[in-house]
């Protein structure tokens, strides 16, 4: 990146990381063999993002909707996670990285959940990033159990008292959410959280999504003239 031009960098930023299963078959290989490609670019992104000074990095690395997908698919995404939560995470923590897991975890296998809770309480406190695993997540019901946990408590909220029932909370709100593989959806990712991000979208394919297109995300971005709804001091 052109370090001459100072770039104005994300607090967080969301990754919607698709296209695992079409860069796959275009090598005529098992749907697998893309997640593990995926998961390897992921690692890289975490590294190169953590170095920009992002804060926060969430992947959505398994939707609610992505649990109707074959047992065989589903058990290939839970070896990665099995992988990643015993080796290297352990990376992530000696550069001062934290990881955070949002999403219904209780329907996942037993030994997969605690890996995920593991690496969690393992993560060092004060961390400088953090990578967040959108796991089993969706927007809706993430809503739904915030809602339903204040009816149940008797609470009228207000924003942040609901905020702090979402599985972010304690969490700034993306300032960017990228989608690689070409659809242009959010996917039931982060509905909430996201009602005021800066969207990218790239026909890149997931597994080759490097730090270089990362970088032109964030260039695009900083570009990107803010305004929440008011006007440019000049045109005042
Ligand atoms: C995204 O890639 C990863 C997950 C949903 C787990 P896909 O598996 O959706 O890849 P495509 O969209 O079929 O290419
Ligand atoms: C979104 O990708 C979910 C993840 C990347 C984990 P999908 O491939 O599941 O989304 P749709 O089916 O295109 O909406
Ligand atoms: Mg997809």
């Amino acid at each position: 990146m052109d370090k001459r031009e100072p770039l104005k960098i994300p607090l967080h930023v969301g990754l919607i990381m698709d296209g695992n299963g079409r860069w796959a078959k275009k090598r005529h290989m098992p749907r697998s063999f893309g997640h593990n490609a995926g998961m390897n670019a992921m690692i890289k992104l975490a590294e190169h993002a953590s170095g920009l000074g992002i804060k926060y990095l969430t992947v959505y690395t398994l939707s609610t909707e992505n649990l109707q997908r074959p047992e065989e698919e589903l058990e290939g995404l839970f070896g990665l996670f099995r992988n990643y939560f015993t080796t290297n995470v352990k990376k992530l923590y000696k550069k001062n990285s934290a990881v955070k897991v949002i999403g219904d975890l209780s329907v996942l296998p037993q030994d997969v959940q605690k890996l995920l809770r593991d690496g969690e309480d393992n993560s060092p406190s004060g961390a400088e990033f953090t990578l967040v695993f959108a796991i089993n997540y969706g927007a809706r019901n993430e809503i739904l159990h915030a809602v339903n946990s204040a009816v149940e408590n008797g609470l009228k909220l207000d924003r942040d008292g609901f905020e702090n029932l979402l599985y972010t909370r304690g969490m700034p709100y993306p300032d960017l959410i990228i989608r690689t593989g070409g659809e242009k959806r959010l996917s039931n990712f982060l509905a909430y959280q996201a009602a005021y991000a800066e969207l990218y979208f790239t026909e890149v394919l997931f597994p080759d999504f490097s730090p270089k297109e990362f970088d032109k995300a964030i260039k695009d971005f900083s570009g990107r003239d803010r305004r929440y709804g008011k006007i440019k001091k000049e045109d005042n």
